[in-house]
């Protein structure tokens, strides 16, 4: 049976040895379904789930060990280093866009602090065992700022180096973790004689673009319409988006975020050209999806509603984003278009669910 704890470590690791492990934060969330199934999928026995709520049973038997503690407490984290050899982490938990404008300093207490925790541990622990450990972290669109729609509409798809000036707090602890995660793996420590020519960690992020899931829906987050419009349509419930018809900005499937995380995670450090990447697949109109949803669920009821301080979110992030960088640095190439994603994911899997 899987260890839940709500960090009572009771055996000594001094006597009990230290055993490998695979540590997911925020592993309770959307991406951690997803990313924690799909280790699991493949073999992977070494889990180690963080997140301040119990993860579900389901979950929770896929990895060894579960523990309910808050990122930003550095003493509850830190006997999951003491206890494990941890060797990789994945860095989910966080607070979502819109969830962290309504309180900025929270957010940037979870999504900074918590980062920071990480890091500052990842590295201690790191060099402590002589050991680098591999950080994931997904980082998000929200790191753009286009100052103006008609900026946004002119800019084409955006390389990682440009507009990167974050207009929510969201984006601002992002684009700092992101730097920070860099800073941890290329500079950490130069002004101490023993520094080496690498950082004790190896940080490697993901800017995603907004995630659909056939089987969860999220909360708190500034792309939400696109899965909440399609959740609804499946329920048969009605749906006011919170987006204008015209509001375009890219997805991925939930399928293809896990794989591009577990791509990044899995790419010869030597073929890195950076440590932050674009990474997307498709981006239609919210009128576009209606219209395939409608497709998909004949008289779905589903109106439009803008919210004028969520759009004014969503005006900032681009419309498109340029992953050439992933794709020739380490291959990446989502499995899910547009079509793909409605006719072999979306629709399939939430009318099998329907029929269980
Ligand atoms: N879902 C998306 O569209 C999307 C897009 C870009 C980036 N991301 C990033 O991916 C990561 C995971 O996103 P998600 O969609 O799974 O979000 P989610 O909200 O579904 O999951 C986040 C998890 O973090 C946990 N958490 C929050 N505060 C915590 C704390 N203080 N200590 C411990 N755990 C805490 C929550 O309980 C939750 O289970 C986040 O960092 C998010 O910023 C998500």
């Amino acid at each position: 049976m899987p260890d839940t704890e709500t960090n009572q470590f009771t055996d000594d690791p001094a006597t009990t040895g230290r055993c490998t492990a695979t540590l997911i934060t925020g592993a309770g969330g959307e991406i951690g379904h997803g990313l924690i199934e799909a280790l699991s999928d493949a073999g992977r026995t070494d889990l180690v789930a963080l997140d301040l709520r119990e993860l579900d049973a389901g979950l929770c038997r896929r990895c060894c060990a579960s523990h309910v503690v808050d990122v930003r407490d550095e003493a509850g984290v830190e006997p999951i280093f003491e206890r494990y050899e941890v060797t990789e982490i994945y860095h989910l938990a966080a607070l979502l866009s819109t969830t962290a404008e309504k309180d900025p300093e929270l957010a940037h207490a979870v999504n900074v602090g918590g980062t920071m925790n990480i890091l500052t541990l990842a590295a201690r622990y790191g060099l402590q065992h002589n050991r680098r450990i591999r950080v994931l972290f997904p980082s998000t669109i929200a790191v753009y700022g286009l100052p103006d729609v008609e900026t946004r509409d002119r800019a084409g798809a955006i390389r990682e180096d440009q507009y990167a000036e974050p207009a929510t707090m969201y984006g601002c602890n992002k684009r700092y973790c992101e730097d920070v995660g860099r800073y941890y793996s290329e500079h950490y420590r130069r002004l101490s004689s023993a520094r080496g020519d690498l950082g004790p960690i190896d940080f490697r992020a993901l800017r995603y673009p907004g995630i659909i899931s056939a089987h969860t829906t999220p909360s708190g987050g500034t792309s939400d319409y696109f899965p909440e419009m399609l959740h609804a349509a499946a329920r048969g419930e009605p749906y006011a988006s919170f987006v204008a018809e015209d509001v375009r900005i890219p997805f991925m499937t939930m399928p293809d975020a896990v794989a591009a995380m577990l791509g990044l995670a899995a790419a010869d450090e030597a073929r890195l050209t950076r440590r932050v990447y674009n990474v997307t697949s498709f981006n239609p109109t919210a009128g576009e999806y209606a219209g395939r949803i409608r497709d998909a669920f004949p008289g779905a009821d589903l109106t439009f509603a803008p919210d004028a301080a969520r759009a004014s979110i969503i005006d900032t992030w681009p419309a498109d984003i340029d992953d050439l960088s992933a794709r020739r640095d380490w291959g990446w190439a989502p499995q899910h278009d547009l079509d793909a994603a409605f006719d072999d994911y979306l629709i399939p899997a939430i009318r099998a669910r329907a029929g269980a």
